[in-house]
């Protein structure tokens, strides 16, 4: 598995999982979780796990002994209410959202998502659904369109100056590889920017990706959608990597709090131990937060 599942211990312990419940897990990546899971619900807890990307929910093949206890669908955590109702998934003791992409994704998929591999700018998580690529974000959008996105999404500093620069470098020729952004990156930013210690590129590669991928407003649709599905006293738990994923479900979590639909259960979140952060230097911004339906 390239993927290592972040904070496994705390969703189990978190979610309350024993056995014979059941489970969904929205995000099923390489199925870290969902095994983990699955061991702890034994004999007969079973989950309903959800994988957008097509190409890394074909590569999974379950055992034959867990073909009975996990039901695993490709599609889209924003139609979570109608994938639970199709499967007769019920009833459902709690819920984990992952979000973001998997390690897969940066290492494997081919799809533009690291700044340090030479690939076509894409970035789809699913590239049968999804119409945009990040080319064509990068190719063909308006500048003020560009900088916002670099600024809402990746909270980048210099989004004006690098959408500026896009907009001259494309008019040479149209900019189609990860190296070719990450060049335009790095002589437009000052150098004491370029100097930190997460690379300067790093801001306009997430918000691109939430952009092509839609991914905040997934999440609020995800999270909305899961309330409806679970019972009360069964749980919520998301796993964010970034402070606007991070917001937004402090948000959520607080609102229905406030409306007496959800009770929430870590009043600040829960962040990996130190010995996580040695193993899997991945975990090391990784939030838990959960919540327990009223
Ligand atoms: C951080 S990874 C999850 C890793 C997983 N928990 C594991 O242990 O391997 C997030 C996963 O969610 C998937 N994903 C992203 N958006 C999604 C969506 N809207 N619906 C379902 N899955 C989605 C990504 O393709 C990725 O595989």
């Amino acid at each position: 598995m390239i993927h290592r599942s972040v904070l496994a211990k705390e969703i189990i312990q978190y979610l309350k999982v024993e056995p014979n419940k059941n489970f969904i897990d929205a995000t099923f990546g390489q199925g870290g979780h969902t095994l983990a899971i699955l061991e702890k619900t034994k004999p007969n807890g079973k989950v309903l796990a959800i994988e957008y990307d097509p190409i890394l929910y074909r590569s999974f093949t379950p055992s034959p002994g867990l073909q009975k206890r996990l039901i695993l669908i490709n599609d889209s955590y924003t139609n979570l209410e109608k994938i639970v109702k199709d499967n007769n998934f019920s009833p459902v003791h709690g819920i984990l959202f992952d979000l973001g992409v998997s390690m897969w994704h940066f290492k494997k998929s081919r799809r533009g998502f690291s700044f340090q591999k030479n690939e076509i700018l894409d970035m789809r998580i699913n590239p049968y659904k999804e119409k945009i690529p990040a080319y064509k974000i990068i190719n063909e959008y308006p500048e003020q369109e560009i900088e916002k996105i670099l600024r809402e999404f990746g909270e980048e500093k210099f989004a004006k100056r690098i959408a500026k620069a896009i907009v001259l470098q494309r008019k040479e020729k149209p900019i189609l590889t990860t190296l070719e952004l990450v060049e335009i990156v790095e002589r437009t930013v000052p150098r004491w920017y370029r100097k930190q210690r997460i690379h300067c590129a790093t801001r306009v590669f997430q918000a691109l990706r939430i952009a092509v991928n839609n991914e905040l407003e997934n999440i609020k649709k995800g999270l909305e959608q899961s309330l409806k599905v679970l019972f009360s006293g069964s749980r919520i738990a998301v796993i964010s990597f970034h402070s606007l994923e991070d917001r937004l479900v402090k948000k959520f979590f607080k609102e229905k709090a406030s409306n007496n639909i959800l009770k929430i259960i870590t009043k600040k979140p829960i962040v990996s131990s130190r010995e996580e952060i040695i193993t899997n230097p991945a975990s090391r911004s990784a939030k838990l937060r959960v919540a327990e339906l009223i």
